[in-house]
């Protein structure tokens, strides 16, 4: 339950009978062992994610990403867990000019986030190779959806554009990023977890190359607005270029992405639009504090 923690998003699976929600940290080891106790399979999604606060506050990724991740490793392999996923991404094999990333292909992560990511990773491996927990890996390209934290790319443009705010787009907006749908994602990794083989990583990626810029005009387009809105921003520093997956070995595994694209982006904004609710509490509290702090700092905006 940190700044993202958000118990609003879990209200429509609080009634189901095989859901349970436990308050801890991750890196609390007596929670840990409480909550795993019972427990067959452990899917690791807890991780500090955005880049951009990982370079202001990198402790915290440390904390969360890599010990956080031991944690739970040492729980299960006390427990003898059946099946341990850790949730991983794309920004572990660092930038790419060109063709794309294969599982195997090395680590070289950019950020402290994508570091503390890789570790983890690392991690994971050797408690598959050393203790014989039966680890698999995930690594998927960038998640967009509903109930995305209004700081990531795509919600953060979107709401800005329904506040008739700007976007900052960074640099020269020509970076790329290969976009999946999160129940296409969520989907891949049930499929994983169902028919990975143990000790195998996989890439998730459903093939959606596009610059932020193209993201961007896209949005504006769809909310009836033009480019006056969008504000060209300093840079993140040691900003990605490029990421995109070799996706291979899920697919021959069997799994293909459902969704494309463009609708689902369509569906991604409607939902904004009609649950401005839930983002407006979050923008105008904690994260509208940091966003003064540190944001407008590091990329030079005044205001
Ligand atoms: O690739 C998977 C990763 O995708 C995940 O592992 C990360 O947890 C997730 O945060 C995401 O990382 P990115 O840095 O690619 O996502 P973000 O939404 O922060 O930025 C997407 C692109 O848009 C990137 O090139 C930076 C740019 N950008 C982002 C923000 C927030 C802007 O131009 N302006 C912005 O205000």
């Amino acid at each position: 339950m940190t700044y993202a923690g958000n118990p609003d998003n879990l209200k429509d699976i609080e009634e189901n009978k095989n859901y349970e929600f436990v308050k801890g940290d991750v890196c609390d080891k007596n929670v840990v062992k409480s909550a795993m106790k019972g427990c067959d399979m452990v899917l690791n999604f807890a991780a500090e994610t955005h880049v951009d606060r990982s370079i202001g506050t990198p402790e915290d990724f440390i904390n969360t990403d890599v010990f956080g991740t031991y944690v739970l490793l040492e729980a299960a392999r006390n427990f003898k867990i059946k099946k341990f996923i850790q949730i991983s991404t794309d920004e572990v094999y660092g930038s790419i000019e060109t063709g794309s990333f294969e599982e195997t292909d090395v680590l070289n992560p950019s950020s402290p986030y994508a570091a503390s990511k890789a570790a983890a990773d690392l991690l994971v491996n050797s408690y598959f190779v050393t203790y014989g927990v039966p680890t698999l890996i995930t690594r998927s390209s960038n998640n967009f959806g509903y109930y995305q934290y209004p700081e990531k790319l795509i919600p953060l443009f979107i709401t800005n554009i329904i506040k008739s705010k700007k976007v900052p787009l960074y640099g020269d907006g020509l970076n790329i990023r290969d976009w999946i749908y999160v129940l296409d994602n969520c989907d891949a990794i049930d499929f994983i977890l169902h028919n990975g083989i143990l000790g195998e990583i996989y890439n998730i990626g459903a093939g959606n190359e596009k610059t932020n810029i193209k993201i961007t005009k896209t949005i504006l387009t769809e909310l009836g607005k033009d480019e006056s809105s969008i504000e060209y921003v300093k840079d993140r520093v040691g900003h990605d270029r490029r990421y995109a997956l070799n996706c291979q070995k899920l697919n021959k595994l069997g799994w293909k992405p459902k969704f494309k694209f463009e609708e689902a982006l369509k569906e991604t904004i409607d939902w904004y639009k009609e649950n401005k609710g839930w983002w407006e509490k979050i923008k105008s509290g904690d994260y509208l504090e940091y966003y003064k702090k540190h944001y407008k700092e590091r990329h030079g905006m005044k205001g």
